[in-house]
C-alpha cells in the first residue's frame, strides 16, 4: 500500500467496517471520487441502486475515467479486490458488455467483478417505453436519461420483470420475456406506430437492435449474446458479502443519483425509479441498513440538477453559467448541461435523515472565482397559495427551514441568501491540515455545520484522489 493510501485509510478512522456513501442532493456530487479514493482501503466495493442511469467520474494522474453501471472500485481490480453489481440494480445486458470492453481497451481487468444473480435486467423494450413516457408526458416529463431504469423497476415491482438469473437459464428466460412482452404490447398497440418507430430509432444503435424489441425471440438471443461476456461474474451476491463481513473483510458501499431523486424520499415525481438514501443502498446492497458503522453524505459546494424538477436556487444567468463551466457541470452519461445553483441548507435539512449528518464537502476548489463573495442559501420564503402539509399549512410570506419534496411546493419557494467573505485556496499540497484552509473557508464550513447540526469530515478540492483532506 502507498504512503498515500494509508493517509486516507477512513475505515481505520471511523473504526468502520462498513462505509457507505450517498449523495445528499441531486447527484452529480463527485461520488466516485470518493468511492475510488476510499475504495483503496476497503476490500469490497458495491453498486446497490441504479443502473446506466448513473455516471461516476474518477481522475487519477489525469486520466479520466467514467462509470455507469459499474462500481469506483473497478480500478482497483488489479490490486485483488471485489466490485459487486448488487441486488437493488437494474442491468442492461449490453450496456455493461460496452463498459466492461471499454476496460479491457484501457488495458484494466475486471477479475473481481461479481454481479448479483437477483438484480433486474434491462430489456430492449424498457428503452423503448422511457422515450415514450417521456414523450406522451410533454409537459409533466421528468427528463430521464432514456436508460429504460423507469420502465425496468416499473416492472420488478409488477412482477413481470427478468432477473440477471433467467440469464443463465434459457427455457425461463423465454416464457418470462414472452410474458413481459405480452403486457406491453397491449400498451403499444395503442400508440400511433410512427411515434413508436421513432422512439426506437432515437435510441443508441449500438446497444441496441430496433427492428426486434418486441420479438421475444430475438429479444432473447439479444440478451444471451451480450450477457455471454459477464456470465461468469453471476452469483449470489448477498451470500458472498454476508460471508466477506463475517470474515472481517472491509465493504464499500457506493451509491447513485442522490437522496432528494429517490422515489420513495426525494422531489417525486421529478426522481429516478429507485430509493437512493441510505437505506435504498443498503437493502440494494443485500444488506441491512443497522450494519453500516459509518455513512458519508456527499454534497458539493453548491448544488446541481440535471433532468426535470424543482430547483429552489438555481443560477440562470452568467453567474451560474460561469459556476457550470468551472465545475464541469455536464453530464457524464447524457452530456446534458446541468442547472447549477448555490448550496441549499433548506434541501440539505430535509434530506439529511435519509443519509447520514456526516458530509463529504466536494468540488469546494470549483465555486468560486478569484476575488468572489460565497453566497448560500439558509432558509425559504414561501410565496405561493395556501399549501397544506399534513397539519401544517403554508402561507405567503412565512419563512422555511428545512424544504418539503413536493415540487408544487418547492416551486413556489424563494431562496433567502447569506454573503460570505471569498476565498483562494493556494498551497494545499497532499497532506495538509484544516489549518491550511483560508479562514474565510474555515468559516463557510462553520455555518454548514451550524445550520445543520452536522459535520464536515471530508474535504475535496480537486479531482484528483490526493486533493482530499480528512477531519
Ligand atoms: P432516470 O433515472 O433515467 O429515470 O431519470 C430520472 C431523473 O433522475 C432525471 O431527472 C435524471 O436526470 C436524473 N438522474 C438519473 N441518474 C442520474 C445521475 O446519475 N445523476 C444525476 N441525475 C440523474
Ligand atoms: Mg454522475
Amino acid at each position: 500500500m502507498r504512503k498515500n493510501e494509508v493517509d486516507f485509510d477512513l475505515f481505520a478512522r471511523k473504526n468502520a467496517q462498513i462505509i457507505a456513501i450517498v449523495d445528499l442532493v441531486f447527484g452529480d456530487s463527485g461520488k466516485g471520487k470518493l468511492a475510488d479514493l476510499l475504495a483503496g482501503t476497503a476490500d469490497i466495493t458495491v453498486r446497490g441502486t441504479g443502473g446506466a442511469n448513473a455516471g461516476h467520474t474518477i481522475m487519477i494522474s489525469g486520466e479520466k475515467f467514467v462509470f455507469n453501471l459499474l462500481s469506483s472500485g473497478i480500478t482497483r481490480d488489479k490490486e485483488g479486490k471485489i466490485s459487486v453489481i448488487g441486488r437493488g440494480t437494474v442491468i442492461d445486458p449490453a450496456s455493461l458488455e460496452k463498459e466492461l470492453a471499454g476496460l479491457t481497451a484501457r488495458g484494466m481487468s475486471w477479475n473481481g467483478l461479481r454481479v448479483s444473480q437477483d438484480a433486474q435486467v434491462v430489456l430492449p423494450i424498457h428503452r423503448v417505453l422511457d422515450r415514450l413516457y417521456e414523450e406522451l408526458a410533454q409537459k409533466g416529463k421528468i427528463g430521464t436519461t432514456g436508460r429504460g431504469i423507469g420502465p425496468c423497476y416499473t416492472d420488478h415491482r409488477a412482477r413481470i420483470g427478468v432477473q440477471v438469473n433467467d440469464l443463465l437459464n434459457r427455457d425461463i428466460l423465454v416464457r418470462k420475456v414472452r410474458t413481459n412482452l405480452e403486457r406491453h404490447r397491449v400498451f403499444l398497440h395503442r400508440l400511433d406506430p410512427l411515434k413508436v418507430k421513432d422512439a426506437v430509432e432515437a435510441i443508441d444503435k449500438e446497444l441496441y437492435h430496433p427492428t426486434h424489441f418486441v420479438d421475444a425471440d430475438a429479444v432473447v438471443e439479444y440478451l444471451l449474446k451480450h450477457a455471454d461476456v459477464f456470465a461468469e461474474c453471476i452469483t449470489d451476491t448477498d451470500a458472498l458479502l454476508i460471508s466477506a463481513v463475517r470474515t472481517g473483510k472491509r465493504v464499500l458501499l457506493e451509491g447513485s443519483q442522490g437522496v432528494l431523486l429517490s422515489v420513495d424520499y426525494g422531489t417525486y415525481p421529478y426522481v429516478t425509479s429507485c430509493d437512493t438514501s441510505l437505506s435504498g443502498l443498503a437493502l440494494g446492497s443485500g444488506l441491512s441498513t443497522d450494519s453500516v458503522d459509518y455513512a458519508l453524505s456527499v454534497m458539493k459546494a453548491y448544488t446541481t440538477r440535471v433532468g426535470e424538477g424543482p430547483f429552489p436556487t438555481e443560477l440562470a444567468d452568467e453567474e451560474g453559467e460561469a459556476l457550470r463551466v468551472r465545475g464541469h457541470e455536464y453530464g457524464a452519461t447524457t452530456g446534458r448541461s446541468r442547472g447549477v445553483g448555490c448550496l441549499d441548507l433548506p434541501l440539505l435539512r430535509y434530506a439529511i435523515p435519509f443519509s447520514s449528518a456526516s458530509f463529504a464537502l466536494m468540488k469546494s476548489d470549483c465555486l468560486l472565482k478569484d476575488g468572489e463573495s460565497a453566497k448560500l442559501c439558509t432558509h425559504y420564503r414561501y410565496d405561493g397559495p395556501e399549501y397544506r402539509a399534513g397539519e401544517k399549512l403554508y402561507r405567503a410570506g412565512d419563512i422555511v427551514h428545512t424544504a418539503l419534496p413536493y415540487a408544487d411546493f418547492l416551486e413556489n419557494c424563494t431562496p433567502v441568501y447569506r454573503e460570505m467573505d471569498g476565498w483562494k485556496f493556494e498551497g494545499l499540497n497532499p497532506g495538509v491540515s484544516k489549518n491550511a484552509l483560508p479562514s474565510s473557508f474555515l468559516k463557510f464550513i462553520d455555518v454548514i455545520e451550524q445550520e445543520t447540526l452536522g459535520r464536515v469530515d471530508v474535504l475535496s478540492y480537486g479531482a484528483e484522489r490526493e486533493e482530499t483532506m480528512f477531519f
